[in-house]
């Protein structure tokens, strides 16, 4: 059977994060997002760390060229071997370009752009409730709170909020979605690999979605 090649598409707030996790358990693909990739960098106060922080602050994509050849050299690692789910990279149209490349390169095809729909102000209450712990478990304050109040349930490590779920940058960052990445859904629709999921619904429902529409392509290919 031929690899998992997914890519999680949505606005910010949309549960990408939320169900690559149930993706990276229920199919033990490698999770490969870019959001983080460029936190810890800023974290690690390294060259790609410096050049994204001042975009990211202000709810803006960092440059192409910035965080193509990151995801290019990352896609190269032995442990995409069957596959790998990607969040939060295209984010515009240059980028899926470049990813087509990359993935042509390896002689490789995506399998399933995976697209979570959300309206804005749903988003804007998912965002600003949201909680993460330093090893990136994901909560919100209201539809999925701790059991201790600020405090990770896997490593009882303190919950913090992300710089960027200021309500100032969130809109910025959702005015940014609506410009440079929702083009991406017709880019993927036009090349028959889209798929949208209802992200209103609850995340299990999503989760059974996902799974049942990954299970359906799984049996086309080997029908
Ligand atoms: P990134 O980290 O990718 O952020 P994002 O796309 O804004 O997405 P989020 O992480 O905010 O949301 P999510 O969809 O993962 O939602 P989650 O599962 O947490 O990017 C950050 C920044 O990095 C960008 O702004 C940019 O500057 C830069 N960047 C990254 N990639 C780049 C690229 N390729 N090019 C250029 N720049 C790039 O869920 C949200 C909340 O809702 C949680 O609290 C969760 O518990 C809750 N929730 C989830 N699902 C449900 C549900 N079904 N019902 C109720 N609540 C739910």
């Amino acid at each position: 059977m031929s690899e998992l090649d997914l890519i999680l598409i949505g606005p910010p707030g949309a549960g990408k994060g939320t169900q690559a996790a149930n993706l990276v358990e229920d199919f033990g693909l490698p999770y490969i997002a870019t959001g983080d990739i460029l936190r810890a960098a800023v974290k690690d106060g390294t060259e790609l760390g410096k050049k994204a922080k001042g975009y990211m602050d202000a709810g803006d994509l960092v440059p192409d060229d910035v965080i193509v050849g990151v995801v290019a050299e990352r896609l190269e690692d032995d442990d995409t071997r069957d596959g790998f789910v990607l969040d939060g990279f295209p984010r515009t149209i240059p980028q899926a370009e470049a990813l087509d490349r990359s993935l042509d390169e390896m002689g490789r095809r995506l399998t399933a752009v995976l697209c979570i729909d959300v309206p804005d102000d749903v988003l804007v209450k998912r965002i600003s409730g949201r909680r993460i712990c330093p090893d990136g478990h994901v909560y919100h304050v209201d539809f999925h709170p701790p059991k201790r109040e600020d405090v990770c349930d896997t490593d009882g490590k303190p919950l913090e909020q992300r710089p960027d779920d200021a309500p100032d940058k969130v809109k910025r960052r959702l005015e940014v979605y609506h410009e440079q990445t929702a083009p991406l859904v017709d880019f993927y629709d036009d090349r028959g690999l889209l798929h949208r999921f209802d992200g209103t619904r609850s995340k299990d429902e999503v989760r059974d979605h996902i799974r049942a529409t990954l299970s359906t392509l799984r049996l086309e290919e080997t029908a």
